[in-house]
This record gives C-alpha cells, sequence and structure tokens, in this order.
C-alpha cells in the first residue's frame, strides 16, 4: 500500500476536513436556509469511534492535516473528547478548526488542551444590526468568543469574511484594523455558488481583486507568506504583522494545488466542494470493513477526485448545502 495519498491529476491528498455536524446554532445567508430543518438523524452520524478510525485510516495513509468543521463543529457534543482522540492518531500533526465562534468561549480552553493550535472564525460584519442580517446571530456572542480564543492560546486565529457587494463589502478596511488591532490574520473570501442559499447570494459576488484595490487605498500592501495557508494568496499590510489571504475560487481558482477531500457527518466523503463524486464510508465501516480495507477504500474513492470545480460554467450544479459538505 503506498504511503501517500495521491489523485489522478498527480496532486498530493494530504489534508482532511472533517465536518462532525451538520446542524448549526446560526443560520448564515450564503449557507443555510432561515427554515431549514433537513438535518441528518443521530443514527446517521458517524459515531466517535468511526470518526477515529476512517481519519486513522487517511493518516496511515500519508495525511496530517485535519481541520474539524461542520455545520458549526461546537454544536457536536463532547468535541474535546474526539479532538483529543484524533491528535493521538500517529502521522497527524496539525488539528485545526472552523468555527462560527457562537459558542467558543465556553470551550475553547479545552479544545486547546485537547490538541487543536490553530482556529478559524466566521465573522462577515462588525456591526451588530448587520451580523444579525447575515448571519440570523449576535455579534456580541462571536466577540466574546474571540476573546475566549486568544486566552486560551490559539495561533494564529483567522478570521473569515465573506464579502459580498452591498452587503459587507463598505467593511473590508474595517475589518483589516479590527485584525490588525487584536493579532488575527484577515481572510476575504468570495461567495460561491453551494446550495440554493450560495447560488442566490452570488448576485452579490464580488470580485476580490476590487476589495484589494480598496484596501490599498489606505494601507501599503507587500508580498506575504502564511505557513500553511491553503488556498489563500496572503499580502502583509506594510509595517505591521497582519496578514491578509484572498480566497477567490471563482476568479482565480486554485484546483490545481488542491489537496484536500471532506468527510461528512454522514460519512460520506466529498472530493470537491463544487462537485458530485463521493464515496460513502459510512456503509463499509457498519458492513464490518477491517482497517486494512478501509484503507483500501481511501486509495479508491481519492481516484474519484475530479480535476476542478465548476462554479462559474455550472453554477447550478451543486444543490447540497455548504453546512452539509464541511467547509
Ligand atoms: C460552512 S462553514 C463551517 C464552519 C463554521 N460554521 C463557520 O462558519 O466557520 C465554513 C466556511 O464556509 C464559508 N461558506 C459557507 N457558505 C459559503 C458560500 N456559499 N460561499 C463562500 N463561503 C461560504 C463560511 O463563511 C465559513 O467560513
Ligand atoms: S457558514 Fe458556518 S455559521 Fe454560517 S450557517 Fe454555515 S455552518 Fe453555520
Amino acid at each position: 500500500m503506498p504511503a501517500t495519498l495521491t489523485d489522478p491529476f498527480g496532486r498530493r491528498i494530504d489534508y482532511v476536513r472533517l465536518s462532525v455536524t451538520d446542524r448549526c446554532d446560526l443560520r448564515c445567508l450564503y449557507c443555510l436556509p432561515e427554515d431549514y430543518r433537513d438535518f441528518t438523524e443521530p443514527a446517521e452520524w458517524l459515531g466517535f469511534d468511526e470518526i477515529v478510525r476512517v481519519i486513522g485510516a487517511f493518516a496511515a495513509l500519508g495525511v496530517q492535516r485535519v481541520r474539524i468543521t461542520g455545520g458549526e463543529p461546537l454544536v457536536r457534543k463532547q468535541l474535546p473528547q474526539l479532538t483529543a482522540r484524533l491528535a493521538r492518531l500517529p502521522g497527524i500533526t496539525d488539528l485545526s478548526l472552523s468555527t462560527n465562534a457562537v459558542a467558543l468561549a465556553r470551550h475553547a480552553a479545552a479544545l486547546r488542551e485537547a490538541g487543536i493550535t490553530r482556529i478559524n472564525v466566521s465573522l462577515d460584519s462588525l456591526q451588530p444590526e448587520r451580523f444579525r442580517d447575515i448571519t440570523r446571530g449576535r455579534l456580541d456572542k462571536v466577540l466574546e468568543g474571540l476573546r475566549a480564543a486568544k486566552a486560551a492560546g490559539f495561533t494564529p486565529i483567522k478570521i473569515n469574511m465573506v464579502v459580498m457587494r452591498g452587503i459587507n463589502d463598505d467593511e473590508t478596511v474595517d475589518m483589516v484594523r479590527f485584525c490588525s488591532d487584536n493579532g488575527f490574520t484577515l481572510r476575504f473570501i468570495e461567495t460561491m455558488p453551494i446550495g440554493s442559499t450560495g447560488q442566490t447570494a452570488t448576485s452579490h459576488y464580488i470580485d476580490l481583486q476590487q476589495v484589494r484595490e480598496r484596501i490599498e487605498q489606505h494601507f501599503t500592501l507587500v508580498p506575504g507568506v502564511m505557513p500553511g495557508g491553503g488556498p489563500a494568496r496572503y499580502v502583509q499590510v506594510a509595517g505591521t504583522d497582519l496578514r491578509i489571504g484572498f480566497i477567490t475560487p471563482l476568479s482565480q481558482h486554485f484546483c490545481a494545488t488542491c489537496n484536500r477531500v471532506r468527510l461528512a457527518v454522514d460519512g460520506r466523503l466529498h472530493l470537491c466542494l463544487g462537485q458530485e463524486h463521493s464515496f460513502d464510508f459510512r456503509t463499509l465501516l457498519r458492513a464490518g470493513a477491517t482497517d486494512r480495507e478501509l484503507r483500501e477504500a481511501v486509495i479508491e474513492a481519492i481516484a474519484l477526485k475530479p480535476e476542478r470545480h465548476e462554479f462559474n460554467e455550472k453554477p447550478q450544479q451543486v444543490v447540497r448545502f455548504m453546512a452539509k459538505t464541511g467547509g
């Protein structure tokens, strides 16, 4: 069996995004419909033992990095216990979390203790009413969560802002100042046409080059690097430690260097955010697959990875919601 995973296009796959739930305590307008209730049921969720076995199979095949995501991962009960088990898996060297931070104040210390080092927090507005309009949630909870994350010692803390024309694009400069003042890294993200919500939200699509030009009217940007920076292209604000990443799946896609796959809570491995190719691990697990069979299945699944998304050519293609895939 190979020591590393390579897909049909020669890309080394060393990163799994693990969705521990498709549920969420927010309803971001580009992600989940406000009245959405069609979540998977507990019987469909992979249990912690099942998750550890699948991630263990990936780790045995050279995957070193796992990001825990959702839905909102903090709504899954006993997440620190799962985290600690994943952190102990041989080969896993980097465990991180994506969260909306609503419940982070309660969990930050336990998650840091359990082995998560890096954390990404979604934050699309610094204005309480606007934040509520975008997410249907409370900004003060998120800010409280961010303070707890700093106190717990996560580093880096990255802020993810989905920029939407006419909704929050006038706040990008404020967000730069906020991140600079707090020692956070900032990443701007283009709205993707994922699910009906994402497809509607792309009517507010803005090319991040325009965001960059607006920021350059206020700050001098110099080339920047970010270890483990993923698909973002980074700049640094001259004279500060602030790094800003631009994630541009639509205006400049980065599929040629894609190194990741996504395991959803129902055990389905999604090979691409923008395509339907997937592989069902739950059925295998529940049919009594051995560890060797799981590793063989991982290799089989990676062979299904498509070359690229088609967000521009086929924007109606992905009907599942982002929270379902694991963003
Ligand atoms: C699905 S969320 C899951 C983790 C957590 N609930 C959070 O919001 O950070 C992961 C990321 O996906 C982003 N996202 C969701 N739907 C999106 C869309 N249609 N276009 C671009 N980004 C999206 C969110 O902003 C967030 O940064
Ligand atoms: S982006 Fe994250 S916080 Fe917002 S609805 Fe989706 S899963 Fe929830």
